[in-house]
């Protein structure tokens, strides 16, 4: 493959409209640090200078599995945070099978063959003054770099998002794995957790949270990322609340540059390509 990878700024038979502008870059990038956060899920920080200037909130990487010749395709990840002064990324990256255990276990100085970034990321309107994030457990990691994002727009130009609030729910208490970063971002009253047994924040679910919340109070946009009920039920308290909404969806992927059709979600109307065209879609949009 060339340096930059091919087939993606095409519309394809899927339409072009929301295809993703950027070209992403091949590179090879150097395992700095691999540091575990909970049982199976750990903090992946990877020396990649170019993703890391050109990477938007919500878009990911597309990773070979370093060593791994059974497994020949990549697997992508969302990139949770980018320094583009050091040239690093990080990345969440929780083994659910075979390849994520393997980067589970990538020892410092490692070379991982990425492509990035890849795909359509969170476009939240530019006049959003109040924006709510719903991130369920390891969902929550391509919203931080948006919080980043609307948070440092905050402090330079007052008319933009002026309040950022995230409802951030998991299992237990042990698997809010990216809550210490945003706690640091937002605003100690801006940040909700929830979680299913009640061992920290309130018990319950984060649709039940941010119900009761998108009826206290009124919000511009509404950006969430977590398990597929959880997103078409937020979808649809954004739809009744008359709030913008846009969902990050997760889809089985094998050449991640918009050419195997692998990856299709069914939209209101028709078909488009979660590598591409997404991950990030109008909620509405969706064919729930
Ligand atoms: C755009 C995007 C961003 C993602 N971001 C992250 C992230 O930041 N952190 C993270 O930990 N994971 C993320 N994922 C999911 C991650 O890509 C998969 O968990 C991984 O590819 C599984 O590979 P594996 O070899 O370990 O598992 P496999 O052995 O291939 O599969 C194990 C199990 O996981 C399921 N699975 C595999 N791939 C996916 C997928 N893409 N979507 C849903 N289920 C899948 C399989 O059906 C199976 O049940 C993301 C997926 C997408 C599409
Ligand atoms: S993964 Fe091949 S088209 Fe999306």
């Amino acid at each position: 493959m060339s340096e930059h990878a091919d087939g993606f700024a095409g519309g394809g038979a899927h339409g072009p409209a929301r295809t993703a502008p950027l070209t992403p870059l091949l590179e090879s990038c150097t395992v700095l640090a691999n540091d575990m956060l909970a049982p199976g899920v750990a903090l992946l920080r990877l020396a990649a200078a170019r993703i890391a200037g050109a990477v938007r909130p919500g878009q990911f990487v597309h990773l070979a599995l370093p060593a791994l010749e059974a497994h020949p395709l990549r697997r992508p990840l969302s990139v949770f945070c980018a320094d583009a002064e050091s040239g690093s990324i990080e990345l969440v990256c929780q083994a659910v099978g075979e390849g994520t255990r393997h980067l589970l276990a990538a020892a410092p100085q490692t070379t991982i063959d990425c492509i990035g970034p890849v795909g359509r990321g969170w476009s939240p309107p530019p006049a959003a003054r109040r924006v709510l994030l719903v991130g369920g457990g390891i969902g929550a990691a391509p919203l931080y770099l948006l919080a980043r994002e609307l948070t440092t727009r905050v402090a330079h130009d007052s008319r933009v998002a002026s309040e950022v609030h995230l409802v951030l729910g998991a299992q237990s208490a042990r698997a809010l794995v990216c809550k210490e970063a945003f706690a640091r971002l937002l605003a100690p009253d801006a940040l909700h957790v929830t979680t299913d047994d009640g061992s920290e924040g309130v018990k319950g679910l984060t649709t039940e949270f941010a119900d009761w919340l998108l009826a206290q109070q009124c919000f511009d946009y509404v950006a969430t990322c977590g398990p597929a009920p959880m997103m078409a039920a937020i979808a649809r308290l954004a739809a009744q609340n008359n709030v913008a909404c846009e969902v990050s969806l997760e889809r089985r992927m094998a050449c991640g540059i918009g050419a195997c059709l692998s990856c299709n979600v069914d939209m209101r109307d028709g078909v488009r390509r979660a590598c591409v065209d997404g991950p990030v879609f109008d909620a509405q949009e969706v064919s729930w």
